[in-house]
């Protein structure tokens, strides 16, 4: 019988595992701490593993994390080299990326936060609209979920672009990638959306001075940024600067430096930021358990596994 641990110090290890006894029978699945003997675990599943507990199962075949990032489980610095990392590409994740994305996009494109402000004060205000051609949407990252969100939103009728770190081609997406090709991506941006990784090269990067690189030809004058890659991408005080200097319309914000955001920050009350606790896709226990499981039983029968990671790129 193979062996499956649950590394999750952060989540409710418990609720995982009755799902991948569901989806796996025949597994003998187990939750950090309660772990056995560690040289026994043939299967790894992490999200923040505190440091040496994965170095210390000598017999793992493959680790799997439990989300689209791996920015969680390649923080551990004693991550054992050589075992194979997979990671979650499911349609149901994918999905819940897309509506968050087209609803936020569709929230600021139709003023949605104005409407519910006047609403409160029972302001009556017919105010003028424009239609979704109007818009041009750049989301960087074009993986699996931002080609997605981009397809949606064409068929939306926005005009949409994305960047990539190598070159794209996507139906009725406008495709720009490297460093070459990312200021005049965010010189046709007037909705900013990062599905970016977090890697040393994403650290960081939205900035005052890619900010200042936005469109401001468009109907509201200024960029909207909405981010659901990874907070470590947010340059939090520029971000506050620049919507503060008008440099930027509004923000949705799903992702943070620091997770709970906490309770000091200017986020919480600032009048143009729509803020979400890191739910845009949710990874429902059920799901990827499912996913995982599927993901097993092809490596016991063939050996194969797919979604893998590539360290040295770090995603
Ligand atoms: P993916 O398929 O690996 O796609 C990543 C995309 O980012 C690729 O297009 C990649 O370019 C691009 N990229 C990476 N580094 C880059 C760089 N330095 N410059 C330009 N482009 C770069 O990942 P995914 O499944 O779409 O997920 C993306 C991210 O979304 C995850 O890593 C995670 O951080 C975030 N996420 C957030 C939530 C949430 O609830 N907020 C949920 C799920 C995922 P190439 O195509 O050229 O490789
Ligand atoms: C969630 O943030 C994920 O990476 O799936």
């Amino acid at each position: 019988m193979s062996s499956f641990l649950f590394v999750t110090p952060t989540w409710d290890g418990g609720q995982w595992a009755a799902e991948m006894r569901k989806a796996a029978p025949a597994l003998d699945v187990r939750v950090w701490p309660d772990m056995g003997d560690p040289a026994t675990v043939d299967y790894v599943a992490a999200w923040l593993p505190p440091p040496n507990v994965v170095r210390s199962l000598t017999g793992l075949k493959v680790i799997f994390s439990l989300g689209a990032g791996v920015d969680a489980i390649l923080k551990d610095p004693t991550l054992p080299d050589g075992v194979p990392i997979v990671r979650v590409n499911d349609p149901d994740l994918t999905m819940r990326m897309t509506e968050y994305v087209v609803l936020h996009v569709l929230m600021h494109h139709r003023q949605q936060r104005r409407l519910d402000e006047n609403q409160k004060k029972g302001i009556w205000d017919g105010f003028p609209t424009h239609a979704a051609s109007g818009l041009r949407v750049g989301i960087m990252g074009l993986g699996v979920l931002g080609q997605d969100a981009a397809q949606k939103l064409a068929m939306l009728g926005f005009k949409v672009a994305g960047w990539s770190r190598t070159p794209k081609h996507l139906d009725g997406v406008q495709c720009y990638s490297g460093a070459g090709g990312l200021d005049t991506f965010l010189a046709r941006t007037d909705i900013l959306v990062s599905l970016l990784p977090a890697t040393p090269e994403t650290d960081g990067i939205l900035n005052r001075a890619l900010i200042r690189k936005l469109a401001r030809s468009g109907p509201f004058g200024a960029p909207v940024l909405i981010n659901a890659g990874r907070g470590r991408q947010q340059d939090e005080d520029d971000i506050l600067a620049a919507l503060d200097a008008g440099e930027l319309h509004g923000a949705t914000l799903d992702v943070f430096r620091t997770e709970p955001l906490p309770k000091e920050s200017r986020f919480w009350t600032h009048p143009r930021v729509t803020l979400t606790p890191h739910i845009a896709a949710d990874s429902d226990p059920a799901v990827i358990c499912n996913y995982v499981a599927q993901q097993i039983a092809v490596y016991e029968r063939t050996g194969q596994l797919s979604n893998l990671v590539d360290r040295s790129r770090g995603y």
